[in-house]
Formats: structure tokens, sequence, C-alpha cells
């Protein structure tokens, strides 16, 4: 079947999912390959099988190259380690998961393959992000759209993955069925520190403490999974490591031994809470 037509089932099955982001009421339809709501706002389903919602357009520092270097590292496992860990830690995995901010989608397609049953919808900002991840994976919903105005209805996902990306604790509280889970990944004071040695002065040191902090203020019986482990990287792997995190864009591989950056810290921290029942 077509990706696009894989999708148009997908939605006719979950409509119950998505709200409009311009009205905010539900969607009833789709005309051909338009998803209508009930003020007749309509949003293109494009032929990956992907829906836009963005209503103004955004400009990632993400660009193609930097996502497929991303992918790549993401493909031969550098994070699988702390997915791995992350797993288990998903209550239902029948339930209904949402990857917020989920850039090119590794992470979902990886624990989708790993045992996941329920929908996954994983939607991004970045156009470039999700299509790509919409190219790549099969079975998981990819589309376009911003975490402060997100075309969901409230109260339909058991889990929230928020991987390196932004949070927004009220719009969680919002998505989330009493009882859910927000599974949030957040570096630690070594995540790939062999990059900050190259670092200004300023960004040498990094403390994860305010995020810690406000997630603990919104969920206060929160658990916390430390990850650590070190990653093996080919010349090859080095030089995609280098362009997939904005702290490798300003070192010169020419310039750098590289032998310091072919051993790979991963230091992260992964929190979870639920909204009350
Ligand atoms: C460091 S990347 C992490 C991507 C992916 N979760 C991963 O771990 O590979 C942060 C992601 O958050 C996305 N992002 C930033 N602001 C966002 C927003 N308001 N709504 C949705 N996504 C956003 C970015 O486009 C980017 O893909
Ligand atoms: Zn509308």
């Amino acid at each position: 079947m077509k990706k696009i037509d894989k999708a148009k089932l997908f939605i006719l099955d979950h409509l119950h999912l998505f709200r409009c982001p311009v009205c905010e009421r539900s969607f009833e339809k789709m005309e051909g390959n338009q998803l209508v709501c009930t003020e007749n706002h309509a949003f293109d389903l494009s032929k990956k099988g992907t829906l836009h919602f963005l209503l103004k357009p955004s400009k990632s520092e993400y660009s193609r190259e930097m996502l497929l270097a991303r992918q790549r590292i993401a493909q031969m496992g550098f994070w699988q380690p702390m997915l791995d860990i992350l797993y288990p830690l998903i209550e239902a995995k029948d339930g209904v998961t949402l990857d917020v901010g989920c850039g090119e989608g590794a992470h979902s397609a990886y624990l989708k393959e790993k045992g996941l049953h329920g929908p996954v919808v994983a939607f991004d900002i970045s156009k470039e992000g999700v299509n790509l991840g919409a190219a790549t994976y099969e079975d998981i919903f990819f589309l376009v759209a911003d975490l402060a105005q997100s075309p969901f209805q409230a109260e339909q996902f058991d889990a929230l993955l928020n991987i390196l990306s932004p949070s927004n604790y009220e719009e969680f509280y919002r998505l989330l069925k009493p009882g859910g889970q927000v599974i949030k990944v957040i570096p630690g004071k070594d995540y790939l520190k062999e990059l900050r040695a190259y670092q200004p002065e300023e960004k040498r040191t990094y403390s994860n403490q305010d995020v810690k902090d406000k997630f603990t203020d919104h969920y206060s019986e929160s658990e916390i999974h430390p990850v650590h482990y070190k990653v093996d990287l080919t010349d090859e792997e080095v030089s995609d490591f280098l362009k997939m995190t904005p702290l490798g864009w300003n070192i010169n591989v020419s310039d750098t031994n590289t032998a310091s950056l072919k051993q790979i810290t991963v230091d992260m921290e992964i929190l979870v809470g639920n909204k009350s029942k």
C-alpha cells in the first residue's frame, strides 16, 4: 500500500487524537487528501503520508545534511543503550505514544521495533526531520507541528516521549490521559564531554539541575534513571557525529586530533513522571 493511503487509514481510525490548531475544534473527515475541521480549516496530507500543521513557517537550525548524519549515528546504535533502559519504563506498551520533538524519528522507530504495539505518533517543528522520518520508517505516524500550538485533542495519550527536546508542561498536562506518563531524556554533565573540550570556556561545563527542578516541580513523585555508557566511533562515524550536533559544528576535523573523538561518553538522565489519576 502507498504511504499516503496507509496514512489516510491511520488518520480515519484515529481522528479522535487530533484537533485543529487554528480553531481547536475536532476533525470529522478527510476530503480527498485533506483533513478538514468542523470550521472548514484544511490540512494537506503529503505523498509521504505526513500532515503539516504549522501555521507559520519555522526555521530549524538542523539542515537535511545534519539530519542525515544524525540518522546514521542513530542507526549505528549510538542511543540504543539509553533506549534499552527507557523501553521497560513505558507502562502502556499497547497505549498511544506521542514523540514530542522527534527529530528524524529514529528513537520512536527503535522503540516500536522493540515491541511498542500501540499507535505511535511523532511530531517535530522541523519539516526536514519529519520528512526524513516518514521516508525511512514504517508504522509511525509523522507530522509537522509546533508544541506551542499542538494539533492534538486533550487526554488522548498514555505516554509522551520528550527526548532531548523542549518541554511545555501545561501542554503535557492537557495531552496526557489521567495516570499517563511523561518520559523526558536530558543530557547529564558529561554528555558528549569529548566535544565540550573544544567549546568556548562558557560552554565547557553543563548542569541539568534547572531542567530537573522544573520537572520535579510538575511531577513531585518523579523517578530519575541515570544512563551512562561509551560508544566507539569509526573515522566515518566521527565525521557524522560532528555534523549531527551543534556542539560539533565549530570543530574543524582537519585541525583536530580526532583520536580523542573515537570514544564518546553518553551521560543522560531519564525522568519519568505520571499525571495524577
Ligand atoms: C536535539 S533535537 C532532538 C531530536 C530527537 N528527539 C532526538 O533525540 O534525536 C531537538 C528537536 O526538538 C525540535 N523542536 C524544537 N522546538 C520545537 C517545538 N516548539 N515543537 C516541536 N518540536 C520542536 C527540534 O526541531 C529538534 O528536532
Ligand atoms: Zn479549524
